[in-house]
């Protein structure tokens, strides 16, 4: 086990050097004086991140945002121009990845098609001409990775479906006995209901193990299935590192806001005005602390959870009108998208509510549970991270 600790790690491409078009490109913030005006792309502007020893750290962000890149200089599949990675505090520089003791599980599995399962867990030893350790790590990773894996070991991968050979590469990983556990995406390959089980059975085995992981996925509800804490990245940065509870109670800005929930926090534009924020007609009554956050005229974006929404019971204020009725059983609720002074809403309603498309309503948000963010640089006001 190890703690991973990542210093103003830096890194671009030139676009050159890369055969396919990409979207989400990015000039650098500090273009180095004296080098030729090159187009280039910085996938990673300065991060700065520590994975404890033994934790599981989600790593999240849109597509294109530097997340495999990172993975990699932490893997040591891609050096950084600037900054390093420590291990334990061992500057990593030089040490190849054969060298770092990690296991490494990606999107494409990369199993050996010609070989069986068995084989492909004991590539490892045999490269290493440590052949008599085979039986006994696949059998304890059998063991571990349930009563049927056993079955799979005799396969091809062709033969197996996505989620088996999910397994087979995760099995391949374990066997190995690795200090730090690397994911990329490993599971955007398989389907809905195949992604929440594996998810489940691989948090499950990082439990057991507990064993430093990273975990690099897009998908916010993955990000916090798999992990103790999450980072958010965005463009190239860290933009904020926190549990689940952190970032869904006290988001660093508008991005992290929305990011997580679904649906996504409600954002109305506007300013305050006296006691209360005004977008258009609508007029929300502030609490002191989000009143004291902002100048009067000052533009703001509030925040709203979709949860923290709700129809008033006497036409009040401005009106919506209703667009779509969602329900959800499972939570005994519905999600109402009302459209409202040009913007669309979400809120919450009891599930026996009766309420219909065309309705017109109007809305009542839980005053405690307001958020307010910079209208410009979308910085959540009230938090002073
Ligand atoms: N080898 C490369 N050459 C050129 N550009 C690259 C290379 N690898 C990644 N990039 C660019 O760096 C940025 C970050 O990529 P990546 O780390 O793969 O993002 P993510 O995994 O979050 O989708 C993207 O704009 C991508 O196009
Ligand atoms: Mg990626």
């Amino acid at each position: 086990m190890a703690e991973i600790r990542i210093e103003g790690v830096y890194k671009r491409f030139t676009k050159t050097s890369f055969p396919f078009r990409r979207r989400g490109k990015r000039k650098a913030s500090s273009p180095e004086r004296g080098e030729e005006a090159e187009p280039y792309i910085v996938a990673l502007d300065g991060v700065d991140l520590t994975i404890r020893d033994g934790e599981v750290m989600s790593i999240v962000g849109p597509s294109g945002c530097g997340k495999s890149t990172l993975l990699r200089i932490i893997a040591g599949l891609e050096e950084p121009d600037r900054g390093r990675v420590l291990y334990d505090g061992r500057d990593m520089k030089g040490v190849p990845p054969r060298d770092r003791g990690i296991g490494m599980v990606f999107q494409d599995y990369a199993l050996y098609p010609h070989w069986d399962a068995y084989d492909n867990l004991g590539f490892f030893f045999r490269l290493r001409k440590r052949e008599h350790e085979i039986p006994p790590r696949v059998k304890e990773a059998a063991e571990i990775l349930g009563v049927d894996f056993k079955y799979l070991l005799s396969r091809k991968p062709p033969t197996l479906s996505g989620g088996e050979q999910q397994r087979v590469a995760v099995g391949r990983c374990i066997v190995r006995d690795p200090q730090l556990f690397l994911f990329d995406e490993p599971l955007s390959n398989l389907d809905a209901k195949l992604r929440s089980d594996t998810r489940v059975q691989i948090r499950r085995l990082l439990n057991r193990f507990r064993v430093t992981s990273v975990y690099v996925t897009h998908d916010q509800a993955e990000a916090v299935a798999m992990g103790d804490r999450i980072a958010v990245m965005r463009e190239g940065r860290i933009i904020q590192v926190g549990t689940f509870r952190d970032l869904y109670d006290r988001p660093a800005d508008t991005f992290v806001a929305s990011f997580f929930g679904t649906p996504a926090m409600n954002l109305l534009p506007g300013h305050l005005e006296g006691d209360a924020f005004l977008h258009g007609s609508l007029r929300i009554t502030l609490p002191r602390h989000l009143r004291a956050a902002a100048r009067a005229g000052q533009p703001v974006y509030l925040g709203i959870r979709p949860e923290h929404l709700h129809l008033a019971e006497e036409p009040q204020g401005a009106m919506g009108v209703v667009e779509v009725v969602e329900h959800v059983p499972s939570a005994r609720t519905q999600f109402v998208h009302i459209r409202l002074e040009g913007l669309r809403l979400v809120a919450t309603a009891d599930e026996n509510l009766p309420i219909h498309q065309g309705d017109r309503v109007s809305l009542q948000p839980t005053p405690e549970a307001l958020y307010l963010f910079d209208g410009i640089t979308g910085k959540n006001l009230i938090t002073t991270e």
